[in-house]
């Protein structure tokens, strides 16, 4: 508790992240991660089998840009670092040992940015939505875009906010959840770079003798195409986040979002 308090404290975290909620959370995970790390180790090993499959194919290694950067656990930064001449992380929050580690490289660059666009909508200084990642759509060397399991999370805090607060993005966006998430969705699909993605769509709560209590959405109604990979990601064990169950999402990897896509929605005509 008191390293959770001082990581909130000492974070250079944005006051938007801070009043948002999203440090908080940012933190939250921290914390679990550690708790979790023997549980989450599978996962992680087969996210960084997708990421492997996605540079494998790739004509050129300028710049890689990860979405949702975090602490770079499913993703591997040395391996980064060492392939491409350029890695942006880019996320809300960048906690210290993420800051730490990307110090041991010159050509890794953070960027805090809320990447749905929704910051001055929800903090009251926008009336729209806005495209953050306009910028790096307009970068010709970004050759590998990774958006690394921050799908699901995007919406959260966002929907939270405007529901207790309502005000104009509520009334505006009442489907503020399912707009982020076709909105980030969107926003790959306008990168001309190969763009491997990585998330999870549904989560179970799984009793004690692996019975299944509940199982619930996690991309506000959206569906993803059929992945490259699809795991169990065990993302609390039983007792973590409840005493009666485990809490298991159903996680996917696509190396090449842009071949899935075109074969989940064919072009019409
Ligand atoms: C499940 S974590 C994955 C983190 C990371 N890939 C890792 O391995 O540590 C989701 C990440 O999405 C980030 N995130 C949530 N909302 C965001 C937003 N609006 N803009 C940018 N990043 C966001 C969180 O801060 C968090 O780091």
């Amino acid at each position: 508790m008191l390293a959770e308090v001082l990581a909130w404290l000492l974070t250079p975290a944005t006051l938007d992240a801070r009043r948002t909620g999203h440090l908080a959370a940012a933190v939250s995970l921290w914390s679990r991660a550690r708790r979790c790390r023997a549980d989450w180790s599978q996962h992680e090993a087969r996210c960084g089998a997708v990421v492997e499959r996605a540079i494998a194919g790739l004509p050129a290694r300028r710049t890689c840009l990860v979405l949702g950067s975090g602490l770079m656990r499913d993703v591997s930064l040395p391996r980064l670092a060492a392939t491409f001449e350029k890695v942006i992380l880019v996320d809300i929050v960048h906690l210290w040992p993420i800051r730490l580690a990307a110090r041991r490289f010159p050509n890794v660059r953070l960027v805090d940015l809320d990447v749905t666009g929704t910051a001055d909508l929800l903090l009251g200084r926008a009336t729209g939505i806005a495209d953050p990642l306009a910028r790096f759509r307009a970068d010709p060397t970004i050759d590998l875009v990774i958006s690394a399991n921050c799908l699901s999370q995007l919406a959260l805090t966002p929907v939270a906010l405007a529901r207790r607060h309502g005000g104009l993005a509520h009334i505006r966006f009442p489907d503020l959840g399912r707009r982020i998430v076709e909105g980030h969705l969107e926003a790959l699909r306008r990168f001309s770079a190969r763009v491997c993605l990585l998330s999870d769509d549904e989560g179970l709560d799984v009793g004690r003798n692996g019975e299944i209590l509940d199982r619930y959405d996690l991309l506000e109604g959206v569906r993803l195409p059929p992945a490259d990979d699809d795991w169990d990601w065990t993302l609390a064990p039983l007792g973590e986040a409840a005493a009666d169950h485990a809490v298991v999402h159903r996680a996917h990897g696509f190396a090449d979002f842009h071949a899935a896509d075109a074969r989940f929605r064919p072009p019409s005509g």
